[in-house]
């Protein structure tokens, strides 16, 4: 299921992060692709170590912490190291872009080596969608195609078992926060009905104030999530 997260950066935030990255050490993104991945790949990356991006994916870490439906949204289990890219032009006045690919399936922390097993992907937009051209998410899913292009400081989460890719970016630069959740709920399926069950008892709580049917759905969501988890 495909999920929009509003707001995770404030307006400030995010021009906080613009201002880091305008001048940061950006290199060729074709490093991190897999073997399939690198060949439609075309962008550039915050290299790993560099200031910025270990100042930057604290503050995100931060952000994702502090939203109230990310941990609802993706039942994190791990979340492998957020990165950073950059869509624009090379050199030549080609526009960047990342072809259709899948994602692996398996990513190794670089501190730890940690196995994190991608069951989500995240994209946390950084630039104002009217400052660049193209750089759509798109993202082939169960339910079809679907183009996403999003204010600056909203994430959108999808199942990493998706085909996707970023299409051209023919003017201006796209900015973005990139990073995968090993979910403690690994179906997409069970996740989409927890997340389903979860925004029907807010509904109802809004709706009608705490009733004895809000708690008892409630205790059924919960009871649900002890069965399916793997905490
Ligand atoms: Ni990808």
């Amino acid at each position: 299921m495909l999920q929009h997260i509003k707001q995770v950066l404030t307006p400030a935030e995010v021009r906080y992060a613009q201002d880091l990255l305008v001048d940061a050490p950006w290199s060729d993104g074709r490093a991190s692709a897999g073997t399939q991945a690198a060949l439609v790949k075309n962008n550039t990356q915050l290299p790993h170590e560099c200031e910025v991006a270990r100042t930057l994916r604290e503050f995100v870490l931060k952000a994702l912490d502090r939203h109230p439906m990310f941990f609802a949204a993706s039942l994190p289990k791990k979340l492998f190291t957020p990165r950073f890219n950059r869509y624009g032009q090379s050199v030549n006045a080609e526009p960047m872009f990342y072809g259709p690919h899948i994602d692996n399936a398996i990513r190794f922390a670089p501190d730890t080596g940690l196995r994190v097993r991608t069951d989500i992907s995240a994209t946390l937009f950084l630039s104002d969608p009217d400052s660049y051209e193209g750089g759509e998410l798109v993202v082939h899913d169960s339910t079809g195609v679907q183009r996403i292009k999003l204010a600056a400081g909203d994430l959108v989460l999808y199942p990493s078992t998706s085909v996707h890719q970023v299409t051209p970016v023919t003017g201006g630069t796209r900015l973005a926060c990139f990073f995968w959740i090993e979910s403690m709920v690994r179906s997409d399926e069970k996740r989409s009905l927890l997340i389903d069950l979860d925004n029907t008892i807010q509904a109802l709580r809004t709706k009608h104030g705490e009733t004895a049917e809000a708690v008892a759905l409630t205790g059924t969501y919960h009871n649900l999530l002890r069965q399916w988890a793997d905490s």
